[in-house]
Parts: C-alpha cells; sequence; structure tokens
C-alpha cells in the first residue's frame, strides 16, 4: 500500500496489488456480495464507475493514478488487467462478481481481453480528477522510478 505525506505520494509496487475475496451471501433465491470502506477496502469510497458495452477487442485504462486507490470488479464477464511499476509488471484475470483487484496509486494500468458483456465496476477513493491522471507512459515512468521506495 502507499503512504501519503503532504502532497507527495510514495510509488507501490505491482507486488502490493491484491486480490480481495468479497464476502458472499449464498441462498436458493441468489446471492449478494457487498464492499464496505474501510474494511474491504483501505479507503473510503468516493466515487463509483464502471465500463459496459465494450467493443470486442478494445483496450482501456492505458493510464496511471498519482494517489487515486481503486477496487476493480468484473461484476459480469471477464477481463485481464496488466499493472506496471515502471519496473514489473504484472496481470491479472477477472471474472468473478465476489473478487476484488486492489490498486495501489502510482501503477500504470491496461485493461484488455474483455469477454462479450463484461462490465468492469470500479471503486475509487477519489472523485475524477484530470489532475491525478498520467496519460503519458514517460511521464509515469519518469516519476515512478525516480521515487521508488518499496
Ligand atoms: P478514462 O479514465 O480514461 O477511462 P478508461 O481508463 O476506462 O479508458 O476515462 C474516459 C473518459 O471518461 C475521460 O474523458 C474522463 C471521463 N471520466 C469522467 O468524467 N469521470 C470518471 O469518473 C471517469 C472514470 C472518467
Amino acid at each position: 500500500m502507499s503512504s501519503k505525506s503532504g502532497n507527495s505520494v510514495i510509488p507501490s509496487g505491482v507486488n502490493q496489488c491484491k486480490i480481495v475475496q468479497l464476502p458472499r451471501i449464498l441462498e436458493a433465491r441468489g446471492n449478494l456480495t457487498f464492499v464496505e470502506g474501510g474494511h474491504h477496502v483501505p479507503f473510503d469510497i468516493k466515487r463509483i464507475y464502471y465500463l459496459y458495452d465494450i467493443p470486442g477487442g478494445t483496450a482501456r485504462g492505458s493510464h496511471g493514478h498519482k494517489k487515486l486507490e481503486q477496487l476493480v470488479i468484473a461484476m459480469s464477464g471477464s477481463f485481464n488487467i496488466t499493472l506496471d511499476d515502471g519496473y514489473e509488471k504484472k496481470s491479472f484475470s477477472l471474472n468473478r462478481s465476489y473478487y476484488g483487484l486492489y490498486i495501489p496509486p502510482m501503477l500504470w494500468r491496461d485493461l484488455d481481453d474483455f469477454s462479450s458483456g463484461a462490465v468492469c465496476m470500479v471503486l475509487a477513493s477519489e472523485k475524477y480528477d484530470e489532475n491525478d491522471y498520467y496519460r503519458d507512459y514517460d511521464s509515469f515512468l519518469s516519476d515512478a522510478r525516480g521515487r521508488k521506495n518499496w
């Protein structure tokens, strides 16, 4: 997990990403899963967004975040996420609505291989802020490598 002090962020390594198994209430009338901020994810949830109607062969992501923490869940279907800390890459395949992938700040992410009907839901620690994005890989790399601390 990254730590924050003032405006500076200490970058995270790909090994700090983790699959979180969410609670499941299994009943004959259907199953239920829930996520509590500060409990199943180490942040308060300030925003939820989701990707859907994703055409076959499409890639999403291709950016990094300076401070944002996220939990990504395949609500339906499946897709892959590759995370990159500037030194190492790690890929995850998500295909169950009761597993989430926790992504700390300062990781570049690429999402691809979306199945037909896939829905990618993201729980986020902050509201949308374009200034929190790295859209340029070289800028991300320069900051991520310049502040290695794990
Ligand atoms: P982006 O984060 O680049 O999407 P992805 O990582 O899935 O490829 O966002 C796509 C567009 O949507 C971009 O113009 C910003 C806008 N957007 C919002 O307005 N609010 C949000 O919460 C998010 C996630 C994106």
